[in-house]
């Protein structure tokens, strides 16, 4: 647990030195679980947003996008649900007068145990080796199964009291596992009581009289009220799908993950019409397709996990979270959820519109199924910075902080550094930032020594640093080192273009 607090820490300070993410309003001492990003963070998150967006909007035929206002009719809020059920339950200890997430701290117990069962199987492994046969081992080792027996009954327990929305069952249930205040390490809580995430403003002034709106806590309500707009407009055809990237606002009670939980975050979401019937393939398709979309960015599958939902929300008949491994543990990246045909009939009876589809094969009306994608930008930037932060030691015994980014997301493609600041080269430096600037991002620096300024690149993710010396001046190239090898080799300056587009590929989702 220390080293994944410390690990987590080091993400935290990393993001900040180096111009990441910033907390927000910070000379006024920060506000509560909000945060900016800095000039490389706005790069990162860009380019994530642009792998989303490309694969979902340009590499499929049948999905376009929209963008649609953070302020919505306030009636889609109640049709959608959220003013009455979207809710968080939250318990207060009343020693150290902290609040927190009652299903949470639950989770938070039942991921505890799940490390336990990691502890054992990391053991076994050591001690078994190459013969170590993790399915047997889980399936049979009395203390494996005793663990997991533990989490099923929790879970069961769990997601019983938030089906029937038992508060004082889930108050209960926190006694029962002698879940302590982490503060004060007591177990003096309060009763349970729901909250609204909705974050509520005025819309026109008070002396016209005005009507209470509220920020948007998902972006797909966007999507399902410019339905018509769009299957109309663009004349699309069942199966199809709107894309969209946004602003949402929750007013999350527990705010202590850094950009994990935010008040004010970003998603992209996906809403995929279907014929009715047809959701549950569907389903399959895209939680399969989702997983691949993570899997092409190049990290290992055993940092994501399928957590298919045991407690369905009322519009949903299958759901599953993509949970990521990280640096406090497996927690949702993502979620695919399969939402009937909930939305659109709301939206129909509440505008009193027929938000319907003429299916001229089947020669029918219907209020077509949607299958969701949603997930997270600031999440996506946390696993991927967070997966690719790492310490190494060198070959010589020095060490060196690394940001291995897939390239193609890097704030920079490439530094170009003139090994010394005289001799005219710095001027053909330049030049060479003017040859690239208009194909890549990046960054020209002349100042410390050479050495340093390759680790500066290291830490903030640039895949190559072109150095500029005085046989580049003589006609001979550049030095090109690549950062995760380190390896260097001499390109000639009218290659380089080609050179950084063919190592710098967009990411393709087989
Ligand atoms: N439209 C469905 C929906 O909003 P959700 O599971 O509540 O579903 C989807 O949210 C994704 O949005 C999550 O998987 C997560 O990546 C991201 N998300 C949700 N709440 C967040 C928060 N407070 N801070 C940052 N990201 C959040």
């Amino acid at each position: 647990m220390a080293n994944q607090e410390d690990a987590f820490k080091k993400v935290v300070s990393h993001a900040k030195e180096y111009g990441f993410i910033f907390p927000s309003s910070e000379i006024y001492d920060g506000l509560g679980a909000v945060y900016d990003y800095g000039q490389l963070g706005i790069e990162l998150k860009n380019n994530i947003k642009q792998y989303w967006w490309k694969s979902m909007v340009q590499y499929h035929e049948n999905i376009v996008g929209i963008d649609s206002a953070i302020f919505m009719h306030p009636k889609i809020w109640k049709a959608s649900g959220h003013v009455d059920a979207f809710n968080a339950p939250l318990i207060d200890n009343k020693d150290s007068k902290k609040r927190y997430r009652a299903d949470v701290l639950i989770e938070d117990h039942i991921a505890k145990i799940e490390d336990k069962i990691k502890k054992e199987v990391e053991k076994a492994q050591k001690r078994f080796g190459d013969a170590f046969n993790k399915e047997q081992f889980v399936s049979t080792n009395p203390r494996v199964l005793e663990h997991q027996k533990k989490i099923d009954d929790i879970t069961a327990r769990y997601s019983e009291c938030m089906n029937a929305n038992d508060l004082e069952g889930l108050r209960q249930l926190i006694l029962d596992l002698e879940i302590v205040c982490p503060i004060s390490g007591t177990r003096n809580w309060t009763e349970v009581r729901q909250f609204n995430l909705m974050f509520a403003t005025q819309m026109g002034s008070v002396s016209e009289g005005s009507d209470t709106i509220y920020l948007r806590p998902e972006t797909a309500q966007g999507i399902f009220v410019n339905f018509l707009n769009v299957q109309k407009s663009g004349r699309m055809k069942i199966p199809f799908g709107i894309a969209q990237i946004g602003k949402a606002f929750r007013n999350e009670i527990v705010a202590r993950q850094f950009i994990f939980r935010m008040r004010e975050f970003e998603q992209m979401e996906m809403q995929f019409f279907v014929r009715p019937g047809e959701e549950l393939e569907w389903f399959k398709y895209w939680k399969e397709e989702r997983l691949k979309w993570h899997l092409a960015l190049g990290i290992p599958a055993e940092c994501y996990r399928y957590h298919d939902h045991e407690k369905l929300a009322h519009y949903a008949n299958a759901a599953t979270d993509i949970e990521f491994e990280f640096p406090f543990g497996f927690k949702e990246l993502e979620g695919i959820h399969s939402r009937t045909n909930f939305d659109l009939s709301r939206h129909s009876e509440f505008s009193g519109k027929k938000l319907q589809y003429f299916d001229s094969e089947l020669n029918e009306n219907y209020t077509p199924y949607v299958i969701e994608t949603s997930i997270g930008v600031d999440r996506t930037f946390l696993a991927i910075f967070s997966h690719g932060l790492k310490d190494e030691v060198l070959e010589d015994g020095s060490t060196r902080t690394v940001l291995s980014l897939p390239a193609v997301l890097a704030p920079y493609k490439a530094a170009i550094l003139p090994l010394v600041k005289k001799d005219g080269l710095p001027e053909k430096a330049r030049e060479i930032f003017d040859l690239l600037k208009y194909d890549f991002m990046v960054q020209y620096d002349e100042k410390d020594a050479i050495g340093r300024r390759y680790r500066r690149q290291d830490a903030i993710g640039t895949p190559y640093c072109i150095t500029v010396d005085n046989e580049t001046l003589e006609g001979q190239g550049v030095t090109v080192r690549e950062r995760d090898t380190m390896k260097q080799e001499r390109i000639p300056i009218e290659n380089l273009r080609a050179y950084l587009h063919e190592h710098i590929q967009p990411i393709k989702v087989d």
